[in-house]
């Protein structure tokens, strides 16, 4: 991860490899540059459009050798979520020539609860879009920009950058652990980063391997996970920094492969099937941003991780199963795993009497469907808690779209022989999986699917392709609001 900090102005003295600059649509810049960009600006090759770049070598009057003028767009449609696109072009412009150091004027110069936002958005972009997943390309990597400075003189600016570089790292850890292929990040890799998070941090990690699994009665887990050679894997993680308050309990589904199982997957894209795990990469991710930022919050993350894969002992189509909650499932298809194992930590997170659950998972392909790849599901119990993922989502950038759980979907999902059926068919497919985990909370609740955003081609400038780290920052975000340690209200 490239190194975020804070570098004094004035504008014209940064001496930096690159020199980054965003200006909205057709306002003109800092006095300072005029020298430096009368000439582009006059000619009419840069207006400031969204996304626009304009590259100045040897600017007049300038210390830096490049400047790079990065287009916001019209400022009465400006977003924090454009900076980060911003900061995240200059970051990748950089390293895309080779440079050690950037620097990256903030459009918000008065000292303000702006300004700070302004700088976690920046920060944040900056790290995401430098991100790249290259540790398995045995030609020596392409190198990494060393630092990114935001240019400030102000201590809470700085702050506010390492702040942002925090949450960034929170995406940072989900895309590695999601990218990594299922030959190597089995369940008892993903509990071993697990414990390395646990090490950093002082928090405290408890992994369950099979044995422990089943005799926990978590058998939606041992069931699915049984017939792989790797096996499965349920993993808590506490952090402690809340008193007695209630914890809010975070669960990710991590299914390290999902070949379906005895029913099988088409073989065309099954290897996106790596990504089956994204939840618990989102969930141990905000579990890494948690740790650094300190939150005062009792935070509990719940990871059931398991591959699904067809053998002589697997699950069959017709079987019945008893999950830990004592209810019973009929097994309709052995591809709507994820509901099983997500039902078993709903139900185990019960003893914590938890303030909040919320879950993530690639759940349904029906959610694809349904919001495409430009937002998360969300389904959910509580209004308020509802209201309060949604803005989360908003301020950090991955937007989750409320979805209904009407009586009719639950309805859908009862069982011929037993309780529950692990489908409820075609129609409404994300509804009903989402009122199938419904049937196993008794807390304020959210679901998450992420089928849709989790991974997938690049979105924008800060969203690479292969996987987003979605939902992590939008858990983050949300943390920081229960925790009361939001700077400030972010406003768009
Ligand atoms: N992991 C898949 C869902 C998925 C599909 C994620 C596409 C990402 C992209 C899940 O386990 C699954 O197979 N769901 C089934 C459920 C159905 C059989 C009821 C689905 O969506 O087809
Ligand atoms: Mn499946
Ligand atoms: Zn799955």
């Amino acid at each position: 991860m490239i190194g975020i900090g804070a570098i004094g102005g004035p504008l014209t003295e940064i001496s930096t490899g690159l020199l980054a600059v965003g200006l909205h649509k057709d306002e003109s810049p800092p006095e300072e540059l005029n020298e430096a960009v009368s000439i582009i600006l006059s000619n009419g090759d840069f207006s400031g459009k969204d996304g626009e770049t304009a590259l100045v070598y040897a600017p007049q009057g300038l210390a830096t050798p490049r400047l790079l003028l990065v287009g916001l767009g019209d400022r009465s449609s400006f977003t924090l979520d454009k900076l980060r696109r911003a900061a995240a072009t200059a970051a990748k412009q950089a390293q895309t020539l080779k440079l050690d150091d950037a620097a990256f004027a903030l459009p918000v110069s008065e000292r303000s609860a702006a300004r700070i936002a302004a700088a976690e958005a920046a920060a944040e972009g900056a790290v995401l879009g430098a991100y790249r997943f290259n540790r398995h390309k045995t030609a020596a990597p392409s190198s990494e920009l060393g630092t990114f400075n935001l240019v400030s003189d102000d201590e809470d600016v700085a702050a506010a950058a390492q702040t942002g570089a925090s949450t960034a790292a929170a995406s940072v850890l989900a895309r590695d652990l999601a990218n990594e292929p299922s030959n190597e990040a089995t369940p008892e890799y993903l509990a071993g980063k697990a414990r390395e998070i646990a090490e950093r941090y002082g928090m405290q990690a408890d992994v369950l391997d099979l044995v422990g699994i089943q005799d926990e009665g978590l058998n939606g887990l041992a069931t699915v996970g049984r017939s792989a050679a790797n096996e499965p894997r349920f993993i808590v993680l506490e952090h402690r920094r809340g008193g007695e308050e209630a914890p809010v309990v975070l669960v990710g589904k991590a299914v390290t492969f999902d070949s379906g199982g005895i029913s099988i997957k088409p073989s065309g894209g099954m290897d996106e099937m790596k990504y089956d795990m994204s939840g618990g990469a989102a969930v141990l991710g905000a579990m890494e941003a948690v740790g650094a930022l300190d939150l005062a919050l009792n935070v509990v993350a719940l990871v059931p991780a398991t591959e699904n894969l067809p053998a002589g002992n697997a699950f069959k189509p017709g079987d019945v199963l008893k999950l830990h909650s004592g209810k019973t499932v009929e097994i309709v298809t052995t591809d709507a795993e994820g509901r099983l194992i997500l039902a078993d930590a709903l139900s185990y997170a019960k003893r914590y009497e938890p303030a909040a659950v919320i879950d993530c998972a690639t759940l349904t392909g029906a959610c694809v469907v349904a919001l495409g790849h430009h937002a998360s599901g969300l389904m959910g119990n509580d209004e308020a808690l509802i209201a309060e993922i949604e803005k989360a989502g908003e301020a950090a950038g991955e937007r989750a779209w409320h979805l209904p759980l009407f009586e009719e979907y639950t309805e859908q999902t009862k069982g011929e022989t037993a309780d529950l059926k692990n489908s409820g068919g075609r129609p409404g497919g994300a509804l009903t999986a989402g009122a199938f985990l419904k049937e196993f909370v008794d807390y304020p609740w959210v679901h998450l699917d992420i089928a849709g955003t989790a991974y997938g081609k690049s979105k924008n400038a800060y969203t690479p392709k292969g996987a987003s780290g979605t939902p992590a920052r939008l858990l983050v975000e949300f943390l920081r609001g229960r925790a009361g340690d939001r700077a400030v209200e972010v406003t768009r």
